[in-house]
């Protein structure tokens, strides 16, 4: 299982966890229909799911920056859009039937959804955290 969950990839606000979990969980989906050989048409299908969930999960984030007014919030946005664009992509690469998808894409995938959610994803947690230890009197 490439895109196995595992515990230290939680940053500690369910909702954005829960969120992550199913992202890798479609991803994994997508690699076993890939290594399945089936046909584009489930590729888009998987494809379209990820996308749904991607923009989910990154509007949960999203909404939690201005909640606790992060000021990375910019930065932060700009790094989803890149990845949305990622997104995009694969989709039309999809749906003229020239997607290749190969163990080089997994693994790219994957190192950026690593990557995010142990920077900045985690970075944003850690603030959202501290904001809420000085709101919360003892
Ligand atoms: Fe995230
Ligand atoms: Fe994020």
């Amino acid at each position: 299982m490439q895109f196995e969950w595992k515990k230290e990839y939680n940053v500690n606000i369910r909702t954005i966890d829960l969120g992550h979990q199913k992202v890798f969980e479609l991803f994994e989906d997508l690699l076993n229909k890939y290594n399945l050989g089936s046909d584009n048409s489930y590729i888009e299908n998987i494809l379209n799911r990820i996308s749904a969930q991607v923009y989910d999960v990154f509007n949960v984030e999203e909404k939690l920056f201005y909640q606790y007014g992060y000021p990375q919030s910019h930065q932060h946005k700009i790094i989803h859009e890149e990845f949305k664009i990622r997104i995009v992509m694969l989709k039309l690469m999809a749906s003229k039937n020239y997607l290749i998808l190969n163990n080089k894409i997994f693994n790219q995938l994957k190192d950026w959804w690593l990557n995010h959610l142990l920077g900045e994803d985690k970075r944003f947690a850690d603030f959202a955290a501290k904001r809420e230890l000085e709101v919360t009197p003892n």
